[in-house]
Order: C-alpha cells, then sequence, then structure tokens
C-alpha cells in the first residue's frame, strides 16, 4: 500500500476503490476491564440524580469494584476480549487499558492480566496503566490514610511488573493534590511514568500538579484554564480529550479553543467504562470531537491516531508513513468528514494491523 511510485516494489497492492485510509485508531483512554453495567443508575442520572450523590450513596464507581470483584479471572478476559473485539472491527489497532475497578491488591492485578490476555486474544496492542488510585473505596471510607498507603505499600510492588503507566483520578470525592502526589511519586520509583484524570468534577490544580510530575498526559479537562493550558504547552504535556463523558454526563465541553491556541497536543479518546462514558468506537468519538468540540475533522482525526500514539508513548504509530507499522484503517467513504457526517452509520471497511489484513468488509453505501 505504498504511493505510484511503490507499486513495482510493493509486495501486495491493495485497491480500496477511492475509499479514504486513515493511521489505525490509538484509544489512548480505557476502563475496559469491569464486571456489571451502569444502565440502571444511568437512567437514574436522566432522571436528574447526580453522578456525584450516587457514588457519594455508595454507588456510582462502587457498584462496579464490587461487579470486578465477583468476576472470575476467566470471565474478565472473555468481557474484555468482546469490547476489544467491536473496537478493533471499528479500526482501534492500540488501546490503553487501566485498573482501578478493584481497589485490592489481588483484583487491581487480575484486571492488568486480563487487559493484556484480551489483547493477545483480540490482536490489539495493549498498553496498560495502574488506577489503583480511582476512589477510596468504601471500606476504606474513614481511613483514607490507609488506603493510599495500601495502594503504594502493597498493590504498586504487585502491579507496577503489570503497567507501563501510574495513573490518579485527583478530583473532588476522589483523591486530593497531596495524596496524589504521594501515590504518583511512589508510582515514578517503581518505573511507571505519570498520566492523570485532571480537573474533570471541579478544578483542583491537579493540571499543574502533572505539569510537576511530568505526566505524559492529562485527561478530562472539563475544568482546565488558560494559564494551564500554556503550562501543558510548555512542558508537552499531552491533553486527551475525551467527548463520549461529555456526552454521557450532559456537561460543557472543556475549552478546547484554549488549549488548541496555547499550542497543546491534543488526543482523543472513548474513555470506554460503564459509569461516564460507554462509548467503544474511535469512529464515533472522532464525530463527537467535531461535533461536540468543534474540532476540524483532520484535528479530530489526528487526535484519535497521532495524538493517541503519542500520549501512550507509541511513536511508532498513529500516522500513515514508510517508517511506521502499518496499522490502518480503510474507511467506507471518500473523505473522513463522512465520520460526523453519516454519523450514525458503520464507516469501517477494512482494517490492517502490522501489515496484516485483519478484516474487509463490504459495508457500502454509494
Ligand atoms: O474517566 N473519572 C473517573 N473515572 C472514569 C469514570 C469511572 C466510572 O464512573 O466508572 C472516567 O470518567
Ligand atoms: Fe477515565
Amino acid at each position: 500500500m505504498g504511493s505510484a511510485d511503490d507499486a513495482d516494489t510493493a509486495e501486495s497492492i491493495i485497491d480500496v476503490e477511492g475509499r479514504s485510509v486513515l493511521p489505525g485508531f490509538v484509544d489512548a483512554h480505557t476502563h475496559l476491564v469491569y464486571g456489571g453495567d451502569r444502565a440502571e443508575e444511568f437512567g437514574r442520572r436522566l432522571g436528574g440524580e447526580s453522578y456525584e450523590a450516587i457514588f457519594a450513596a455508595g454507588g456510582g464507581i462502587m457498584s462496579t469494584v464490587r461487579a470486578t470483584r465477583d468476576s472470575g479471572a476467566e470471565e474478565l478476559v472473555e468481557i474484555t476480549a468482546s469490547r476489544l473485539a467491536r473496537m478493533a472491527q471499528a479500526g482501534t489497532t492500540t488501546v490503553e487499558i487501566k485498573s482501578g475497578y478493584g481497589l485490592d491488591v489481588e483484583t487491581e492485578a487480575r484486571m492488568l492480566e486480563a487487559a493484556a490476555l484480551a489483547g493477545d486474544h483480540v490482536g490489539v496492542d495493549v498498553v496498560r496503566t495502574f488506577l489503583g488510585a480511582h476512589v477510596v473505596p468504601t471500606e476504606y471510607r474513614h481511613r483514607r490514610d490507609a488506603y493510599v498507603s495500601l495502594v503504594i505499600e502493597e498493590m504498586l510492588p504487585v502491579c507496577a511488573p503489570l503497567a507501563e503507566f501510574v495513573d490518579v483520578f485527583c478530583d473532588r470525592g476522589a483523591f486530593d493534590l497531596d495524596e496524589t502526589r504521594a501515590i504518583v511519586e511512589a508510582g515514578i520509583d517503581h518505573g511507571l511514568r505519570p498520566r492523570l484524570h485532571a480537573e474533570q468534577l471541579a478544578h483542583t490544580g491537579a493540571v499543574d500538579l502533572a505539569v510537576e510530575l511530568d505526566a505524559i498526559s492529562v485527561d478530562h479537562l472539563d475544568h482546565v484554564t488558560t494559564d494551564q493550558a500554556a503550562a501543558m504547552a510548555g512542558a508537552g504535556t499531552i491533553a486527551v480529550l475525551v467527548p463520549g463523558v461529555t456526552l454521557q454526563m450532559r456537561t460543557d465541553a472543556p475549552d478546547v479553543a484554549a488549549l488548541r491556541e496555547a499550542g497543546v497536543t491534543m488526543a482523543l479518546a472513548s474513555d470506554a467504562n460503564p459509569g461516564t462514558s460507554n462509548v467503544e468506537l474511535m469512529t464515533t468519538v472522532i464525530a463527537l470531537g467535531s461535533l461536540l468540540y468543534g474540532m476540524s475533522v483532520e484535528e479530530a482525526v489526528w487526535a484519535a491516531t497521532r495524538g493517541g500514539a503519542l500520549a501512550v508513548d507509541r511513536p511508532d504509530r498513529g500516522r500513515v508513513s514508510p517508517t511506521d507499522r502499518a496499522d490502518l484503517v480503510v474507511l467506507d467513504a471518500p473523505h473522513p468528514v463522512h465520520l460526523s457526517y453519516r454519523v450514525d452509520r458503520r464507516p469501517v471497511y477494512g482494517v490492517i494491523r502490522a501489515g496484516q489484513i485483519r478484516c474487509m468488509v463490504m459495508e457500502t453505501e454509494r
């Protein structure tokens, strides 16, 4: 699949008949390993109950923690693989997966193991992140310090060898700046690079801490400020934007214009999870990036490919280049604007991963 000039030396030529070819999608933020679902809670939120109030009453993330703790190792692999298979069919070739629904040593490790096994099973590259500090679990509610110690002293030694990144949900109702700093510094000591859930529910200063600690990315950013955008641009901290959350939490978009103006590198990710974003396909994420965040289609596609690759430290992918891996998506459309224009169609014609055709399906609409 080279240019016309390369046609003589190419091993094989695939005629995609005028369809558009993009780099494989790199989804830089997911919580794909989980038991159960939160459909009932979602219905209540549509009826006016708040995400934070449901969590405070023992639901939300804690209800997924209970369901995940109750899921066996094989069951977790199987259910994660079925999610990954849907994503792979729609063009995701690399995906970041976090732990964070175990919140005990054993289940956190089981989640990270399941992520890798599911990726091997489906044939998607998985990048793993340890998120033992997602929330303080109910049983530690009155002993926060003991939970932070558990994460640092017991979870990290077991989970760090199973992950590349350490993440903390640094936000109102989750972890504060001091707790986040302690956990991230311990993660760095174990060889993990930080990335943070930052400025989602409230403005806390999490971005400033992330920049100070050389985080590779800050994710969500609903409450990011122009000063923070400038600091991120200066430090090269990537903004991972998650419009599926904006859609399903029915919140305002982050200040994407300020990020763009400051020159921040932006990635788009699904944040696939059972609570805030039950969105799996990067084709949908690109559509939402343009429709909800005002990104141009070129900007959204770049953010879902090269931006994602940089955000998960995989510089060998996310663009179509003879020096990079041949991870490619063939759209069943002449231009990627159709992802946003024909928003509810199935827009992927074929997927190639590391030079191998993994599916070429006729979903034609002409
Ligand atoms: O990225 N913000 C924190 N964590 C997830 C939501 C997890 C959940 O609600 O289950 C997120 O939005
Ligand atoms: Fe998340």
